[in-house]
């Protein structure tokens, strides 16, 4: 398959880069490099265009240059908290670059759409496991943008036929197993990386926030996938689609969670080291539990994941941040 990745230079459109390059697909990357990493463009070794998904000329310029089979769009921004106070950018680019996006593939005739959305999407949960028919009441500016686009997503169907693949992701975490790419946000807010910094001394210690919630050791529980399962996901649904001309919403999870403090373990048992944890008040809006129902995908799909324990998960990030920072 020709597949458009946007925001390829970033954390999970890098790796399915890799992912589509290993199962023998052709993809070109687009990303203005606002969070991407040029040595992620040029390690990647395809076609890349450096600009703006609302850029409607490139757009039209890529779309002319290459006929795709398919357009996975991972480009966002995604710190909630930013969300909250410039809810004008994150409307801007998560939502209205992304409209500019789909009236050029719907121009372009391109069949399916493969969407990054989020478990933000749910809001707080009112299941132990989190569903796809579990209510969507995001609350934050963020979670709404994703919400958004789904709806646009099922009035494109509706109006222009062009289908989709609405794929939530849980909490992304892990490397490649070669240790090549992984995560580099800056500024980073994941668990997984920040434990490791600790660990490798480019921080002091890791705040847990709120050890009194309602869960077995008092710390929030969350559902980590990994990154490369995560794009496995892309490229089932993708094929799905395009089989079946179907459209997808599906879960990315593990269906299992792992508290902070349990991470926090993982990590001090993989790095060896004496990470500092320091017990902080509760953070607003972080929900006890957030774990996904993840049959669907599984069923839907046959999506496999091969990396569903958070030991594999932190060796392979571990081994990364490494490479990368040592
Ligand atoms: N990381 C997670 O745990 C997680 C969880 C749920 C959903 N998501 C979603 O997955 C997607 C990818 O997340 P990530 O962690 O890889 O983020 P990332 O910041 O590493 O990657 C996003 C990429 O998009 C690029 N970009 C942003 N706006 C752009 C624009 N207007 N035009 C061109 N490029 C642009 C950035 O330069 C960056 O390279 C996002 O849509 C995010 O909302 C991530």
């Amino acid at each position: 398959m020709n597949i458009l990745v946007t925001g390829g230079a970033g954390y999970i459109g890098r790796h399915t880069v890799q992912s589509l390059l290993e199962q023998g697909h052709s993809p070109v990357i687009l990303d203005n490099l606002v969070y991407g990493h040029r040595d992620f463009l040029e390690s990647a070794g395809v076609p890349y265009y450096i600009g703006d998904i609302a850029d409607a000329a490139l757009l039209r310029r890529i779309f002319r240059e290459h006929s795709f089979d398919g357009v996975m769009h991972f480009s966002a921004f995604a710190y909630v908290g930013e969300s909250v106070t410039k809810p004008d950018i994150y409307y801007r680019n998560n939502l209205m670059a992304t409209v500019e996006l789909l009236d050029q593939c719907v121009d372009s005739g391109i069949k399916t759409f493969v969407f990054s959305s989020t478990c933000a999407t749910y809001g707080e949960a009112t299941e132990e496991f989190i569903s796809e028919s579990h209510p969507q009441n995001p609350i934050n500016p963020y979670g709404r943008s994703k919400w958004m686009v789904e709806q646009v997503l099922k009035d494109y169907e509706h109006a222009f036929g062009l289908k989709h693949v609405i794929l939530r992701y849980f909490n992304a975490s892990g490397a490649h197993p070669d240790g090549h790419i992984g995560e580099d946000h800056e500024p980073e807010t994941h668990l997984i990386p920040l434990v490791l910094y600790a660990a490798m001394g480019k921080r002091p210690d890791i705040k847990i926030f709120g050890t009194d919630y309602d869960t077995p050791d008092g710390t929030c529980i969350r559902d980590y996938i990994h990154v490369c399962d995560l794009a496995d996901a892309h490229i089932l649904g993708l094929q799905k689609s395009l089989t079946d001309n179907v459209s997808i919403n599906a879960n990315l999870g593990n269906g299992s969670g792992y508290s902070v403090k349990e991470v926090i373990d993982a990590c001090r048992k993989v790095t060896g080291k004496d990470i500092q944890a320091v017990e902080a008040p509760r953070r607003p809006g972080d929900p006890p539990r957030l774990v996904a129902m993840a049959d669907h995908a599984r069923q839907e799909l046959g999506w496999n994941p091969r990396f569903a324990d958070i030991q594999t998960i932190v060796e392979h990030a571990y081994n990364w941040h490494r490479k990368r920072h040592d």
